[in-house]
């Protein structure tokens, strides 16, 4: 079960800081055969499913910042592509990031990344955020022009929040999208958001006739509590990505 959160979710934290995180460098010369045979097995397992049920942009995505089946992504490398296409890029971080600074890195098209492979002992449920989620999860469709540019625009919205109320609204709006979004493609429900793209039991739910998948409605989200701790009751289908540009320019506009 997906149980991470980003710092998003931390709004306590959330107006604290203005300025970046510390980066970490990755060594890629460090991650051994253990490493890079879990990353083998989870990609494997992953796609097995994900060519049916994952977003075209998603699987797209994979092919163009070049991950590789089996051994741990090289970030320099997918940056050097990332880079190229939308200008984003993956930056090592050391582990969770006040919410300030998340979403300061967002609104630089950086986007904070945790290093460490999960250990085989824990391939199905992990705590924390490692490179399989925060690579193969969610950085491929940093590599879609309007994707790229409404995780960006996000980021600089959300960074500005001064209200509770705020801080809880661009939480959830992150978590409905970013990390648990559908997507409509071609009459089909997909998945694409992150929690759904690296969880096999969260995607089996998502896509399962125990959850509600609404139509995506800025103002039904923005009302919509979530849990961390058990699978989605509630999820949001959008039609295109152009609905979640539209979305934060929405806020912007009424804050404004
Ligand atoms: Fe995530």
């Amino acid at each position: 079960m997906h149980q991470h959160e980003h710092a998003a979710a931390s709004p306590d934290t959330m107006t604290a800081s203005t300025a970046l995180p510390t980066f970490v460098e990755q060594r890629y010369a460090d991650y051994d055969a253990e490493a890079h045979d879990v990353w083998r097995i989870l990609f494997e397992r992953r796609m097995t499913t994900l060519h049916d049920t994952g977003s075209q942009v998603f699987l797209e995505g994979i092919q163009r910042i070049g991950l590789e089946p089996d051994r741990v992504p090289d970030l320099a490398d997918v940056n050097r592509r990332l880079g190229e296409r939308t200008g984003w890029n993956a930056v090592g971080v050391g582990g969770f990031i006040p919410a300030g600074q998340f979403f300061r890195c967002l609104a630089n098209r950086r986007f904070p990344t945790t290093l460490a492979v999960r250990p085989r002992a824990q391939l199905d449920y992990l705590p924390e955020p490692d490179i399989f989620h925060d690579v193969f999860g969610h950085v491929p469709l940093h590599s879609d022009p309007v994707f790229a540019d409404f995780l960006q625009q996000f980021g600089a919205i959300a960074a500005d929040a001064t209200t509770e109320d705020e801080t809880t609204q661009m939480a959830r709006l992150f978590w409905f999208t970013v990390e648990f979004g559908l997507i409509r493609e071609a009459g089909r429900v997909k998945i694409y958001g992150s929690g759904l793209i690296s969880s096999h039991g969260d995607a089996a739910n998502a896509l399962g006739d125990r959850c509600d998948r609404r139509p995506f409605a800025l103002d039904d989200v923005l009302a919509q509590p979530f849990e961390i701790d058990h699978f989605q009751d509630v999820l949001f289908v959008v039609d295109s990505f152009d609905q979640l540009f539209e979305a934060v320019e929405t806020i912007r506009r009424r804050r404004a």
